[in-house]
C-alpha cells in the first residue's frame, strides 16, 4: 500500500537523557500490557474503548496505607468517604466496607448513600448550600452536621423548633495555614472573628449546640506543614469555645486535600518525588494535635481524603483514532475520548503508558480527545515514539473526581470496571446510550416531525 505523503520536520530529539534530578524518561518502561493481572486487549475486547478501569486491589491497599497512618499515632480516628470525589456504588461500597462513614454535600449525595445501606448518623453533611428540606432529613436521621453560613444556622434552629429537639451541630471554619489559594469562602473565617459570632450566635440558641469543628483547607495540598497549622488552630479554637461557651467539641474534622501521585501542570518534578508521603501528613498532624491537646483529650479526629485514596486506583485506557502533523511540527493524536471523560486533565499531567513496544524517535506529541473543540487536549506535550493507528493508552492515575465530573457532552459516557481483588471483572457501570439520555427530554406534540 502506498504512503501518504507527509511534509517532513525536524525535531531535536530532548528525551533519554537525564534531567538534573537524574530522572529518566525512556518511554520503553512506560508499556503496560495489563492492570492487576488482567490484560489492556482483553479488556477492550470484552467492554470496548474507551474504558474506565478501577482497581479493587489498589483501593483498599489505600485506604488501609492511609488508616494505619492515623490510627497508630492517634486514638480516636473517623474517615469519612468523600462522596464527590467518586460516587460509584461499587467504589463507595468498598469504603464502606472498609469502615468509612459517608460525606457528602448535597441531597442527592446524601440520598445515594442511604440507598447503599448507610445509616443517617454515619453521615456527614457538608458544603455550602444545604437546602431546608435536605436539612430536616439529616436532622431527623442523626446526620452530623457542619453548618457553612449564618441562614444554615436559622434554618436549623427552626427545624429544631418545629421539631421540638435540641439539635447539636458542628461548624466549618476557614482560615489562614500559609497556603494560596485559601479556601475561604466556606464556613466562617476564623481570623476576622466570623467564627466566634457563628458561635456566639449558637450560644444565644435554646435550640442549638455546638459538638464539632470542620476545616478543608483546599485540595492537593503539597505542604504538610499547612495541616500542622490548621490543627493547631483548631485545636485552639476548640479550647478558647469550651471555656468560654461551655460547649464540648467532640470532634475536629480536618478535611480532606492530601494529594495522589498525581502531577499538577506546571510542576517540574514527577509525582514520585514532588508528593509527599501519606505518612509525612500523618506524623505533622497527629503531632500538632498531641502537643496541643490538653493531657487525656482525645476529641475524635475526622478525615474525609478523597483523591489521596481513589486516584490511583483508576485508569483510563483510551485509543488512537487518527495521527496528523500540526503546523507547528507537533505530532497530533486523536484519541477516543477526552476533556468529556477526564474534566481533571485541565489540571494534572497525567502518566501515559502504552500496550505494546514502539518503535522510533519520540517526539513531542498533543494528545487530543474526540471531541470538536480546540480545548479537547488530555496532555500537552509528551514525547511519544510514533503511535500506530489503534494502539492502547493507558492513563492514570484518573480515579478521582473524574466518574464523577464527566460530561455527556457530543458523545456517550463509557463503560467502567472494576477488578476485583482475584481478578474478576466486573462492569460497574454501564455505557450509555441514545435512550439513557433522551429518557428525561419531551418533545411537545406540535414540533414533532413525523
Ligand atoms: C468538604 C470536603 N471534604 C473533602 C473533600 C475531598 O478532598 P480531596 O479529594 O482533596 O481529599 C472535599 C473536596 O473538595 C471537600 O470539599
Amino acid at each position: 500500500m502506498k504512503k501518504a505523503y507527509e511534509k517532513p520536520v525536524i525535531n531535536p530529539i530532548r528525551i533519554g537523557l537525564s534531567n538534573k534530578l537524574g530522572g529518566k524518561a525512556y518511554f520503553s518502561s512506560r508499556v503496560r500490557t495489563e492492570i492487576d493481572g488482567v490484560s489492556i486487549k482483553e479488556l477492550v475486547e470484552k467492554f470496548g474503548s474507551p474504558l474506565f478501569v478501577f482497581s479493587e486491589r489498589k483501593l483498599r491497599q489505600q485506604f488501609r496505607r492511609l488508616k494505619q497512618a492515623f490510627e497508630t499515632r492517634y486514638p480516636n480516628v473517623e474517615f469519612t468517604w468523600s462522596y464527590k470525589t467518586n460516587y460509584l456504588k461499587a467504589i463507595c461500597a468498598i469504603l464502606h466496607q472498609e469502615g468509612e462513614t459517608a460525606e457528602v454535600v448535597s441531597e442527592f449525595e446524601y440520598e445515594k448513600a442511604r440507598r447503599l445501606g448507610i445509616p443517617g448518623h454515619q453521615i456527614i453533611f457538608n458544603g455550602p448550600y444545604k437546602p431546608k428540606e435536605a436539612l430536616r432529613i439529616a436532622i431527623l436521621e442523626g446526620a452530623k452536621i457542619n453548618a457553612d453560613t449564618f441562614e444554615e444556622l436559622a434554618d436549623i434552629e427552626e427545624i429544631a423548633k418545629e421539631l421540638g429537639q435540641k439539635v447539636k451541630i458542628g461548624i466549618r471554619i476557614n482560615m489562614d495555614t500559609g497556603i494560596q489559594p485559601r479556601w475561604d469562602r466556606f464556613g466562617f473565617n476564623l481570623e476576622s472573628g466570623q467564627a466566634e459570632d457563628a458561635v456566639k450566635r449558637i450560644a444565644s440558641s435554646e435550640w442549638l449546640e455546638l459538638n464539632g469543628l470542620h476545616c478543608h483547607i483546599g485540595t492537593f495540598i503539597l505542604e504538610p506543614e499547612a495541616y500542622e497549622n490548621e490543627v493547631k488552630k483548631m485545636v485552639n479554637f476548640a479550647y478558647h469555645i469550651e471555656d468560654n461557651y461551655g460547649f464540648k467539641i467532640e470532634y475536629l474534622d480536618i478535611g480532606g486535600g492530601l494529594p495522589s501521585k498525581n502531577r499538577l501542570k506546571g510542576v517540574y518534578l514527577p509525582a514520585e518525588i514532588a508528593v509527599p508521603d501519606v505518612e509525612e501528613y500523618a506524623e505533622r498532624i497527629t503531632t500538632a494535635l498531641l502537643e496541643n491537646l490538653r493531657p487525656g483529650d482525645f476529641p475524635k479526629l475526622i478525615i474525609e481524603a478523597g483523591r489521596a485514596i481513589v486516584d490511583e486506583a483508576g485508569y483510563l485506557i483510551t485509543t488512537v483514532y487518527a495521527t496528523k502533523r500540526l503546523p507547528n511540527g507537533f505530532r497530533g493524536y486523536i484519541l477516543d475520548a477526552g476533556v468529556n471523560l477526564l474534566f481533571t486533565a485541565f489540571w494534572y499531567n497525567f502518566k501515559v503508558e502504552v500496550d505494546r513496544h514502539l518503535h522510533g524517535a519520540p517526539e513531542p506529541s498533543i494528545l487530543y480527545g474526540p471531541l470538536c473543540m480546540n480545548i479537547d487536549v488530555i496532555n500537552d506535550v509528551e514525547y511519544l515514539p510514533p503511535l500506530p493507528r489503534g494502539t492502547k493508552l493507558i492513563i492514570s492515575p484518573v480515579g478521582a473526581y473524574n466518574v464523577t465530573q464527566w460530561m455527556q457532552f457530543i458523545r456517550y459516557r463509557p463503560n467502567v470496571v472494576l477488578i476485583g481483588m482475584n481478578g474478576e471483572v466486573d462492569l460497574i457501570r454501564e455505557a450509555e446510550n441514545i435512550d439513557d439520555i433522551e429518557s428525561k427530554e419531551r418533545l411537545p406534540e406540535r414540533l414533532k416531525l413525523t
